[in-house]
């Protein structure tokens, strides 16, 4: 019983978190119900017995459908001070959001309202809660680049407020290589770059994530361990992999999470972290992917100090603050 509470009560940094991934089922009638948005579901348990997921795409056809009750700066807010509540009880001292604009502009939503929504929860949640909190603008990869530019176009007015972009939505067929140009533009910019790569698809699109887009981090990436000379860079330039062990196995990346491959990239040398993706969706925040990790792969209480110290290394907080975490 002591490394499940090691693992609740250790410091940690969550990189990899989707805020519309955090809108609880209650929470999307709540704001339906507020906002007079027609939902295909007569109540929360048939929304939630909805989730039965067999790959990312099933997820994805909802996870979309569930976002379609944002429309106000106040629900953007509400939903994202939501999740830094929740991720402060599970000692969460830093986390960065993804967020996915386009899933809301294509409502007619303004970007302002998105960004400036979850950025006044972020400014509230350090006040009140003392926790530190970031945006990372995604882009979805289901649409062109040239929608991605239009994107950044919109954002442009509100980049004070982010600190990067990431790269989400379905993976296969829709390599890293489409966005080159709008993730260079973004660079130029002096915005921090991470990208989805090997959730679903091959180890060829996390290179094509490092060596084209110029990602600091890859979002799940558990699909290197296929790619020997992959792993190696992976351990060479410390490159951290944002895994979602819960997500992973919802979405049947794996068969079961004994069979997860944590610890395999661990014992590799790789900077691997532990995160939730989507909590709302995949049954559990922060603690319950660690502790659920754990109890399935045996792993042990140097991994969960490697793992934590990994987070805060990976982070893109202020050198000051992870030297403080660390
Ligand atoms: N993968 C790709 N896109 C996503 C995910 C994910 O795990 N979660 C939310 N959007
Ligand atoms: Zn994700």
């Amino acid at each position: 019983q002591r490394l499940p509470a090691l693992l609740r009560a250790m410091p940690k940094a969550e990189l990899h978190i989707h805020i519309e991934g955090s809108l609880e089922p209650e929470m999307i009638f709540a704001l339906a119900q507020r906002n007079g948005v027609q939902l295909p579901y007569a109540s929360v348990e048939a929304l939630r017995s909805a989730y039965a997921f067999t790959d990312l795409q099933s997820f994805l056809d909802i996870y979309y459908a569930g976002a379609s009750v944002l429309l106000h700066e106040q629900d953007f807010y509400d939903m994202g001070r939501a999740y830094l509540a929740r991720a402060a009880m599970d000692n969460v001292a830093h986390a960065e959001l993804f967020f996915d604009p386009q899933t809301h502009t294509a409502r007619g939503v303004a970007m302002e309202t998105v960004v400036g929504g979850l950025h006044r929860a972020c400014v509230e949640a350090r006040a009140e809660l003392g926790i530190s909190s970031a945006l990372i603008l995604c882009f979805l990869r289901h649409l062109s680049e040239e929608d991605a530019f239009a994107t950044l176009e919109q954002a442009q007015p509100y980049l004070d407020k982010i600190i990067g972009v990431g790269l989400d939505s379905s993976e296969r067929g829709h390599p890293p290589e489409k966005f080159a140009r709008v993730f260079a533009r973004c660079r130029a910019l002096g915005l921090h770059a991470v990208a989805h790569a090997g959730e679903e698809g091959p180890p060829a699109y996390i290179w094509s994530a490092l060596d084209v887009l110029k990602a600091e981090r890859i979002d799940h990436g558990v699909q290197a361990v296929h790619d020997a000379l992959l792993m190696q860079r992976l351990a060479r330039e410390r490159i951290a992999l944002t895994v979602c062990p819960l997500s992973n196995l919802k979405l049947r990346v794996f068969p079961s999470l004994a069979q997860h491959n944590l610890r395999q990239l661990l014992d590799a040398g790789l900077a691997a972290t532990v995160n939730s993706d989507d909590p709302a969706y995949f049954g559990g925040y922060i603690n319950e992917n660690f502790t659920q990790v754990f109890a399935a792969t045996g792993l042990t209480a140097r991994h969960a100090y490697q793992l934590a110290w990994n987070s805060f290394e990976a982070s893109f907080a202020p050198e000051a603050d992870k030297r403080r975490w660390e």
